[in-house]
């Protein structure tokens, strides 16, 4: 299986940058056009929330073009961060798998990959941070009760971790700690897969390692020492989850440039390993 996992789309309405620097459409243009490009064709393209920067129907609008023109036919699963406005992304975005399947929440379940993944809406309206609260675990409980033999993905918008980065774990998701305590009930969940923080991370929630995936737009400055949550323009990225002969899954971070390369190795007469 291959999963491609892009994240933070952060797309404006055409010609309007963000904090003044950030070209996210043009860049969120770049990235689906890399992710359409991909060989060999993906399973699935995820994209881990944050679709808008200020959920305007202008964004949504220019982004349903976006994923009609480059991922046209592909199966494109998305879900809501913090940035988004639920009503105008379930609205503008309808035709998308899953998005209308809850009333009210942009979640859903996909049963037919090799991998089962579970989508889990965390975002809380008019605030940064995440949560998912009783009604939340409640249905994510009963959504991982109906196939506990099954290998499970879980994909939400905030990472239940703390990263270590001030600014970061000032909004991350607050109730991981109950997240945590579900998961163990339900150690089928291999793999929780977020965006938010801009920056690609690994953590781990129980028995599930927690990937984050790089942003489309803009990264977040890796500053351990500086609480003010700035951003870098370092090249942006996504994941590529792959699930091996083996069973087990392994993530790589692919920038969506192209760099000089590939070149042929050419071993060194010096070389101790020949
Ligand atoms: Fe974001
Ligand atoms: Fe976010």
């Amino acid at each position: 299986m291959i999963l491609l996992h892009l994240s933070d789309l952060h797309v404006r309405p055409p010609g309007v940058a963000l904090s003044r620097v950030v070209e996210a459409s043009h860049l969120a243009e770049r990235a689906l056009r890399a992710a359409a490009a991909f060989r060999p064709l993906p399973d699935a393209i995820l994209i881990t929330g944050d679709l808008a920067d200020c959920g305007l129907e202008a964004e949504y609008a220019e982004l349903a073009a976006m994923l009609r023109r480059h991922l046209g036919g592909r199966r494109v699963l998305l879900l809501a961060g913090n940035h988004d406005r639920r009503e105008n992304l379930r609205t503008a975005l309808a035709e998308f798998e899953g998005v209308t399947a809850d009333p009210a929440d942009v979640r859903y379940v996909v049963e037919d990959l090799p991998l089962r993944l579970v989508v889990l809406d965390s975002v809380v309206p008019g605030a940064g941070y995440g949560a998912l609260g009783a009604e939340r675990l409640a249905w994510l409980d009963a959504r991982l009760a109906e196939a506990p033999a099954r290998p499970t993905l879980l994909a939400l918008h905030h990472p239940p971790m703390l990263s270590g980065l001030a600014a970061c774990d000032a909004i991350n998701l607050r109730d991981y700690a109950a997240l945590g305590a579900l998961l163990r009930r339900h150690r089928q969940v291999e793999r929780i897969l977020c965006g938010h923080h801009h920056r690609c991370m690994t953590g781990r929630l129980g028995d599930a390692v927690i990937t984050v995936a790089p942003a489309a737009a803009h990264q977040g400055a890796f500053e351990l020492d500086d609480d003010r949550g700035r951003f870098v323009m370092e090249p942006p990225g996504y994941l590529v989850h792959l699930r091996g002969a083996d069973g087990a899954i392994v993530s790589h971070n692919v920038f969506v440039e192209s760099f000089p390369g590939p070149f042929p190795y050419l071993p060194d007469p010096d070389y101790p390993g020949a």
